[in-house]
């Protein structure tokens, strides 16, 4: 019927509005730099064509309870800048890391999408990225999300930027 048509037609519509692949990243992101952009590229191609890459930022306070000082950017000042980054299609806010779990739950609520968290390579074994983001370690196997680190150029960081700016004054 003329009725059951349309409710076919409407569902393919909505099935095909949703991404196919939900790609994650998280970080503090100050000083933005090579490193990371060549880091969301990663992100943007293996999210292909219909899929979704969300950017984290750490809070304000809750980099400086991780790393003992604020820092140099404001929490909105990173994210217009995050915002602006033509691979990266959501940014959102993480304040703790008592929200990490609930943050990665959201971002990755399509039920059929493949789902991929990245990271820089200073991330992998054996260092403990799930300890890292106060999950359990069967958190990321249980819900079906692989963990994918990317090769990163040592040289960049914000730091370092933040050091060679200290010393050049
Ligand atoms: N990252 C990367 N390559 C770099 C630097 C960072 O792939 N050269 C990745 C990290 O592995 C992480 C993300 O970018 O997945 C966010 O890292 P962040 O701590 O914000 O950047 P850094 O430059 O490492 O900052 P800091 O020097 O303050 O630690």
């Amino acid at each position: 019927s003329f009725l059951l048509r349309f409710w076919e037609l409407l569902r393919g519509l909505l099935v095909m509005s949703k991404p196919d692949r939900v790609v994650l990243t998280m970080g503090t992101f100050d000083i933005l730099h090579s490193g990371h952009i060549f880091l969301f590229e990663q992100c943007r191609k293996i999210a292909g064509p219909n899929g979704e890459v969300t950017v984290t930022a750490n809070s304000d306070e809750f980099v400086k309870k991780y790393k003992g000082q604020y820092p140099a950017q404001n929490i909105d000042d990173r994210l217009a800048v995050l915002q602006s980054i033509k691979h990266i299609d959501y940014v959102e806010t993480l304040t703790s890391q008592e929200d990490t779990e609930s943050m990665i739950n959201y971002v990755f609520d399509y039920p059929t999408a493949d789902r991929f968290m990245v990271i820089g390579s200073d991330w992998a074994p054996p260092k403990d990225y799930p300890k890292q983001l106060g999950v359990d370690e069967g958190f990321f196997v249980r819900n079906g999300i692989s963990l994918l680190y990317i090769p990163r150029t040592d040289e960049h960081s914000s730091t370092n930027i933040k050091n060679r700016v200290r010393n050049s004054v």
